[in-house]
């Protein structure tokens, strides 16, 4: 038996992916880039072992076993690690080599997050770029991470750019195999330290409409879209990289909150309509607004972004996070059944895949 125990970080997008080109292979109408946040409390924990004992692969997920045969994207992480291992096992055996036959063996999966599951926080990304990142360690596989990004991105879309620390890029490709749609890294973890994220929980419900049933309503029915992915993101994305590279916060704010209201724009343009956004994140977004109208030279002080639920993500200078948190607090002082915000989980922004 062999087990292996990895962790994996939580990503939010400052240009969002929303809408597939190929639902099968997984690969997008456009590219997308994100953030990587430390991992120190927020991350996905993935422990696998392989056993020649085992009768077939299970699941357990945040202590529960799941269903493992209805998982089809699951099951596209495992064939796709368990072919590059069988390859390994195969080139072992015309050098004259034994490797252990792990790629025939069942496995044991048990992942648990330390954050609410499917609440707008990325808790795919997280899940299945562990995922994918434990299967490599567990079959030696080469870590050539964009490779790998390759993989999990056929286990969750944004999964692609979990799989490196800092800025990354997932860039959707062109061809129809999918082989050129994979993440690399803009910028690592250390290039703009300066940089935080406050994760405002706002509710840690399930959300009602999920990202994957989302997006492809929005790419039948949404005409927003289609200006979205051909006029706009592929400019933003040209600007977002080049703000990163000169560490512009500026551009860097304008650019992240105008992405992010575009794409809850098109889910408004999805017919029916999709909503993720609530009074509360609604609240933040004028908050946030409002506190840079009181900046004295006109520089943007803080920037929201939402994925697909109602929880807000503000990216800030270190500088004035203090000050943000004050405001935060100060407008949602404690919890009620309604909302909750949490002013205190404040991360610096990236760190990089630890393995156990
Ligand atoms: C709004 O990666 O969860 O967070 O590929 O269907 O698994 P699937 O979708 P998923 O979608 C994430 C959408 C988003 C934006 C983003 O992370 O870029």
């Amino acid at each position: 038996m062999k087990t292996v125990t990895c962790t994996a970080p939580v990503n939010i997008a400052v240009i969002k992916y929303w809408g597939k080109r190929d639902t099968g292979l997984i690969l997008p109408t456009n590219d997308s880039l994100s953030v990587t946040l430390s991992q120190d409390i927020l991350h996905s924990k993935t422990t696998i072992s392989a056993a020649k004992e085992y009768s077939h692969d299970r699941l357990w997920l945040n202590g529960k076993e799941e269903d493992i045969t209805k998982n089809k994207r699951m099951h596209n992480c495992f064939r796709e690690t368990r072919a590059l291992r069988q390859q390994m096992e195969q080139d072992a055996a015309q050098r004259g080599e034994t490797l252990e036959p792990l790629s025939s063996y069942n496995v044991h999966v048990c992942s648990e997050n330390n954050f609410p599951t499917a609440a707008g926080l990325a808790s795919s990304a997280s899940g299945l770029a562990a995922l994918v990142f434990t299967l490599a360690k567990l079959f030696d596989l080469p870590s050539n991470m964009s490779e790998l990004s390759r993989i999990a991105r056929q286990g969750s879309g944004s999964a692609c750019r979990s799989l490196f620390g800092g800025f990354v890029a997932w860039e959707m490709g062109s061809k129809d195999d999918g082989s050129d749609s994979l993440a690399v890294q803009v910028a690592p973890e250390t290039h703009w330290p300066e940089l935080e994220a406050l994760i405002c929980v706002v509710s840690d419900e399930k959300k009602g409409t999920s990202s994957t049933e989302g997006m492809q309503h929005t790419v039948n029915t949404s005409p927003l879209l289609q200006h979205r992915i051909k006029e706009v993101v592929p400019a933003r994305m040209a600007e977002m990289k080049k703000a990163i590279h000169n560490r512009d916060f500026q551009t860097f704010a304008e650019l992240t909150m105008q992405d992010s209201n575009q794409f809850h724009a098109v889910c408004l343009d999805t017919y029916p309509p999709i909503f993720y956004l609530n009074d509360t994140s609604r609240a933040i977004m004028k908050i946030i607004h409002e506190y840079n109208a009181t900046s004295p030279d006109g520089k943007l002080k803080a920037a929201y972004t939402y994925d697909a639920g109602p929880n807000a993500v503000i990216y800030a200078p270190k500088e004035n996070m203090r000050e943000i948190i004050q405001l935060i607090a100060h407008y949602f002082p404690g919890s009620s059944d309604n909302y909750f915000v949490d002013p205190y989980k404040l991360f610096t922004s990236t760190q990089d895949l630890v393995s156990d």
